[in-house]
């Protein structure tokens, strides 16, 4: 069955257009009826998108992840450990945004969804990334942690959510490589209700300044076209309330906004 899911917060990314469950006898997938287009449900997560159409910057970080994943967590918990810890240093940017009961929570690229268990448990949490490998391990902490996150893989830019559908809409970590950054928060915008705040984090040019020297790391950090700045001039005009703030001594730039 597809993870529990409720088909009215799905779509189909590209026409908008509301999905259907169907099955060949041996497995479902879903469909859009008006044009036929049919996503397959790999272990219980819909996807939106193959392997073959991840191209440009997606596709080097996808790669990235793919091969990282299974070290992720504990390379970030080494690093928090010289932050206070990794609860405190996930609200560094978590308070942010307030999550109330009963809210529906999206985040964008969900990675192995470390955030999700530092926010209140009574509220519905949705997390879509272009990394099958960081979505399995998610898949292993939604079990061990008992977190009810319902998993899609897909690009950000191209989110299979309906118009207005999220109370809380936030992006941690990855925009910065994104293809289409611009066409990404649009996206955020759209799916998120009239009202709903959003926030988009992402490491600052002093980070990247350092990354670049780094053999492992400095892939995108080497080819960025121009310094990292928090993507205030590509917000589309139905937003209100914008706010940039950068924490952890000027490493994480963290930009907030409202959905007017
Ligand atoms: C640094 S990790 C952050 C994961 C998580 N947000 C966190 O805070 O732990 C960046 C994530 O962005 C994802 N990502 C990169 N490009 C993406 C895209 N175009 N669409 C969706 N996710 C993407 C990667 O696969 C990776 O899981």
């Amino acid at each position: 069955m597809v993870n529990d899911l409720c088909l009215e917060m799905l779509c189909n990314p590209s026409t908008h257009n509301k999905l259907i469950v169907d099955s060949n006898g041996i497995e479902e997938f879903l469909v859009d009826s008006s044009t036929g287009e049919r996503f397959a449900i790999k272990e219980g997560i819909p996807s939106f998108i193959s392997s073959e159409d991840i191209d440009g910057t997606n596709y080097d970080s996808t790669k990235f992840y793919n091969s990282f994943a299974p070290f992720y967590e504990l390379g970030q918990k080494a690093y928090y450990a010289f932050l206070g810890g990794e609860e405190k240093a996930r609200n560094d940017y978590l308070q942010f945004i307030n999550v109330k009961e009963g809210d529906k929570v999206l985040e964008v690229s969900v990675g192995t969804g470390a955030n999700i268990r530092f926010l209140p448990r009574n509220a519905e949490y949705y997390g879509l990334d272009i990394s099958l490998g960081q979505l399995k391990q998610c898949e292993k902490n939604n079990k061990k942690y008992n977190l009810g996150l319902k998993l899609f893989w897909g690009n950000g830019e191209m989110l299979p959510f309906p118009d207005d559908s999220f109370d809380v809409v936030y992006h941690i970590g990855g925009i910065n490589f994104f293809n289409d950054k611009k066409r990404a928060i649009g996206e955020m915008v759209r799916v998120a209700k009239s009202g709903s705040k959003i926030l988009i984090a992402d490491e600052t040019e002093k980070v990247a300044k350092f990354f670049e020297k780094i053999p492992y790391f400095r892939g995108p950090f080497k080819n960025r076209k121009e310094a990292i700045t928090a993507p205030v001039d590509l917000l589309p005009p139905n937003v209100k309330d914008i706010k940039v703030t950068e924490i952890r001594n000027g490493t994480l730039y963290c930009l907030e906004f409202t959905k007017i």
